[in-house]
């Protein structure tokens, strides 16, 4: 799981169009950004981790939001523009404005709404080591630059978790696939399109014979377990919220 951020207001993809078309998995470009943020904040509301670190989305003003958007959006640039790492988005056909064609979340090609997506890191091992170590700033600038209003205790607590699973992962982390991110609309959840998502990431992985791990929220866990994930380790980043760790073997 990336580290959890705020929940920026939802854009016209908030609500759920009527479908008129199939779900499809493809890679993200540039273009998609903006809507990839969206997305994802809006999958995440209901995680009361980032809810605690950052403060109900409801009780933010307009210029936090934008802050928190930004912020939120350009992890998702960081992510595309790298050649080795991986972001797909679950697009579905719509009927009528709302689609990328109009409304906030604008994106490629009429007709379309983002509605899951997945931000897959390549493993440290295929990067060169100038590229590792720009990521390294760029996670600790990330780290120490947060909001005003981030609760710097429990985004320490996170960050101690972090290190924890790291050493859980026995020095092997950076030889595998970490799938920072991931989420469906809330709206479009229950229908097979997270593991259609999954799956498509998997495929990758798996040809690469390159194993994956994640930091798995409550909510998802038994959704990885189902994914063919297993659990390695499980920490309490505040109470009653444990994140848990797991690692899927590259299927050979
Ligand atoms: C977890 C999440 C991605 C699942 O997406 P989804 O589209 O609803 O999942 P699917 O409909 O594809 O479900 C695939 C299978 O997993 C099961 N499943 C889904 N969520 C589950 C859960 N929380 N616990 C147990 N099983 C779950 C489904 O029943 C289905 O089982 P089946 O193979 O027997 O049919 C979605 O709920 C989500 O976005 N949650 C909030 C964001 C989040 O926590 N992301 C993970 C960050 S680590």
């Amino acid at each position: 799981m990336q580290p959890p951020t705020n929940k920026p207001a939802a854009s016209s993809i908030s609500s759920a169009p009527p479908l008129v078309g199939v779900v499809v998995v493809q890679r993200a470009t540039l273009a998609d950004t903006r809507q990839l943020a969206a997305a994802d904040s809006a999958a995440f509301r209901d995680d009361a981790l980032g809810c605690a670190i950052y403060g109900e989305e409801a009780g933010h003003t307009p210029e936090q939001r934008e802050v928190e958007r930004e912020e939120r959006e350009s992890r998702y640039v960081k992510l595309v523009r790298d050649p080795a790492d991986v972001v797909l988005k679950a697009v579905m056909a719509i009927d009528g404005p709302g689609g990328s064609s109009g409304g906030e979340g604008g994106g490629d090609g009429g007709g379309e709404v983002i509605i899951g997506f997945a931000g897959w890191e390549a493993p440290a091992s295929s990067r060169d080591a100038s590229a590792v170590y720009a990521r390294e700033l760029m996670l600790q600038e990330c780290y120490r630059h947060g909001p005003a209003w981030r609760n710097e205790a429990l985004w320490d607590r996170w960050g101690l978790v972090e290190e924890e699973f790291e050493g859980l992962l026995a020095g092997r982390a950076g030889d595998m696939w970490h799938l920072t991110t991931f989420g469906i609309l809330p709206e479009y959840r229950g229908r097979g399109i997270g593991r259609q998502l999954l799956e498509a990431g998997l495929a990758i992985t798996d040809e690469r014979r390159e194993d994956v791990y994640l930091e798995a929220t409550p909510a998802a866990k038994g959704f990885y377990e189902r994914g063919g994930f297993q659990v390695v380790g499980e920490a309490e980043v505040m109470e009653g919220y444990a994140i848990t760790l797991m690692l899927r073997k590259a299927q050979r």
